[in-house]
Formats: structure tokens, C-alpha cells, sequence
């Protein structure tokens, strides 16, 4: 059976098709063509098939997005199949998942392949989505570490004093500063190589969010997550479908003023951080 006549559609690159990537692009694919990445490919089968199974154009391909070639072919395969006009990366670990040295290399390197492969190909009028993390707001930035950021292309991220002296110490600093570094990488591209595109590209910091990563972080510090939840004012964890919320408005029309910022979505963990209401452990 032929579902849909239309030709040429829209496609829709997500990097990561795990909990909030996949519920991002449910709420935006009616009409266009998915292509999901990831490092499972059993995840990777299961996710096209719930997708085909609600009436979406889904494909797959396997990308490990720690590394750069695969990256590149991932953005290639996205642009055969029609004009790129949705980026998202949620392929990410979380601090109790992996070794430093594995969340800088994901989180963060990981990010910077994708915000470059995907710079190339972006059709005009397009707009990606890196999910970041309320944690980037954890880590007391110097402006000079930022500048520095700023000024280094993706290759050389790892040789950055504030990656080489504190990322690496363990791996809740590697996450802090990985997902610090995804805001000025949306940042940067969003004044040079998207903006070259005519292309936007914004972060969402998410808080705590219950998905199998979520779970992860319970499993090794339920205690420190239960304070983080009752000192926000939402009182509550937060679901990926509320993300998808926010997501949905950043990649859509109604946000074509919005490049190079980040929302954060955490129900107010980081102002009671940054008021003094809430002092996190350790
Ligand atoms: N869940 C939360 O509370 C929370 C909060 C803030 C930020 N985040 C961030 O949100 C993003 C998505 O997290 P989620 O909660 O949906 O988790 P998830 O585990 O459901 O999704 C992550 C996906 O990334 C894929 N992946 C892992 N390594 C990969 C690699 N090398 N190459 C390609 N794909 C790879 C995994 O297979 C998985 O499908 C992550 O970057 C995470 O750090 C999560």
C-alpha cells in the first residue's frame, strides 16, 4: 500500500532515538521523512517499527556519534534522502552511565561532528535542536574557559584547558562541561556555519526527565535527585513529552527569530541553585 503520494518530503535527522528524541519528533513528523541514527541497532529496528506502526515515514542508520566519519556519512544519508530541514542530537551519556573520558567524547566531541556534518547539509529555513542539560548550568564558568571554547574548532576541543584540567577529573564535572560546551557550540554555529545555511540552531537544558538514562542516575544517587525534585518549584520530575513541547516551538515557524540561545526546561532546579535556596552535594 502506497500511505503517502507526496514525493518529496521533509526530512527529519535525529541523532541519539532514545526517550526525548523520538517523543521531539513524534510531535513534528506528520508528512516528512524520519531518518533515525544510533549506536543500537536493536533500538534503532524497535523505534522505526513503533514509528511505522503510528503512520510514519521512518528509515534507520547506525551511527556511533563519537565518531566523526560516521557522523559525516549520517549527515550524507540525511541529505540523499531530501532537504534537511530538522536536526536533533540527543545521543548523550549521563554521568553514572560512562567514564569521563566517554562523556567528553560523546556529549561533547560527539556534538561538535554533528553541529559540523549537519552545518554542511542544513536546507535554508531549517532548524536543529541539541539536547543539552540543566547541568550545564552546574559548573561556575570563566569567561576566558568560554572565549577559549569559543575559538577552538571542534578537533581541538580536547586540548582546552578547562576539558584537559577539569572534565576529565570525573565524570559529573565531564557532563557539567560537556553540556556547557553544547550551548556555545549551538552558539557558535549559529553565527557561522547554520547562519552561512540560513539555518537555525538552538539548546534545550533539560532537568530531570524520567527515561531509562533518568533511571541510571536514580540507581546511583536516588538521594541527591530526590533533594534536586523537592527544592524545585515544580516539586516534580518532568517528562520527555514536555520537552517535546518546547522543542516542537523551536524547531517550528513560530520560532524563525530564535538562533544560538538555550531554554533551559528544569522546573526550577537551577534557581533554586543559583539563589542559595538548594546547595548541591559534593
Ligand atoms: N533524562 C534526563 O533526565 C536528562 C536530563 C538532562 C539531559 N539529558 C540528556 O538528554 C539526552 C537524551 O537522553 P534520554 O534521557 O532521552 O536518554 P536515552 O538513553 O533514552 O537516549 C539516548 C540515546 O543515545 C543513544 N546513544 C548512546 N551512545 C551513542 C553513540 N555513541 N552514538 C549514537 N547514539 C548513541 C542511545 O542508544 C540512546 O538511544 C542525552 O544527551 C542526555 O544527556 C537527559
Amino acid at each position: 500500500m502506497i500511505f503517502d503520494r507526496n514525493e518529496k518530503k521533509d526530512v527529519i535527522a535525529l541523532l541519539g532515538a532514545g526517550s526525548m528524541g523520538t517523543a521531539i519528533v513524534r510531535k513534528i513528523a506528520a508528512g516528512k521523512k524520519i531518518l533515525l541514527g544510533d549506536i543500537s541497532e536493536a533500538n534503532l529496528e524497535k523505534t522505526a517499527r513503533d514509528f511505522r506502526y503510528c503512520g510514519y515515514d521512518a528509515e534507520t542508520c547506525v551511527v556511533d556519534a563519537t565518531k566523526k566519519e560516521s557522523v559525516e556519512a549520517f549527515a550524507e544519508k540525511a541529505a540523499s534522502l531530501g532537504d534537511v530541514k530538522y536536526f536533533i542530537d540527543t545521543a548523550g551519556a549521563s554521568p553514572n552511565q560512562a567514564s569521563p573520558e566517554h562523556i567528553v567524547n560523546l556529549d561533547m566531541l560527539g556534538t561538535g561532528y554533528a553541529v559540523d556534518a549537519f552545518g554542511k547539509v542544513m536546507a535554508a529555513g531549517g532548524a536543529g535542536l541539541i539536547i543539552s542539560s540543566q547541568a550545564g548550568y552546574m559548573y561556575p564558568f570563566p569567561y576566558e574557559a568560554e572565549q577559549e571554547i569559543l575559538s577552538a574548532p571542534t578537533e581541538e576541543l580536547m586540548n582546552v584547558s578547562i576539558v584537559k584540567e577539569v572534565a576529565l577529573q570525573n565524570s559529573g564535572l565531564a557532563y557539567m562541561i560537556a553540556k556547557h560546551v553544547n550551548h556555545l557550540q549551538a552558539m557558535k554555529a549559529a553565527a557561522t556555519s547554520w547562519k552561512a545555511r540560513r539555518a537555525r540552531i538552538n539548546t534545550i537544558s533539560p532537568g530531570v526527565i524520567v527515561t531509562p538514562l533518568a533511571y541510571d542516575e536514580f540507581a546511583a544517587n536516588g538521594d541527591g535527585y530526590q533533594e534536586m525534585i523537592d527544592a524545585s518549584a515544580a516539586g516534580r520530575t518532568g517528562t520527555s513529552d514536555e520537552i517535546a513541547e518546547a522543542a516542537a516551538f523551536l524547531l517550528g515557524g513560530h520560532a524563525g527569530f530564535i538562533t544560538g540561545t538555550d531554554l533551559l526546561i528544569d522546573g526550577g532546579v537551577i534557581p533554586a541553585i543559583r539563589t542559595g535556596v538548594y546547595q548541591l552535594r559534593g
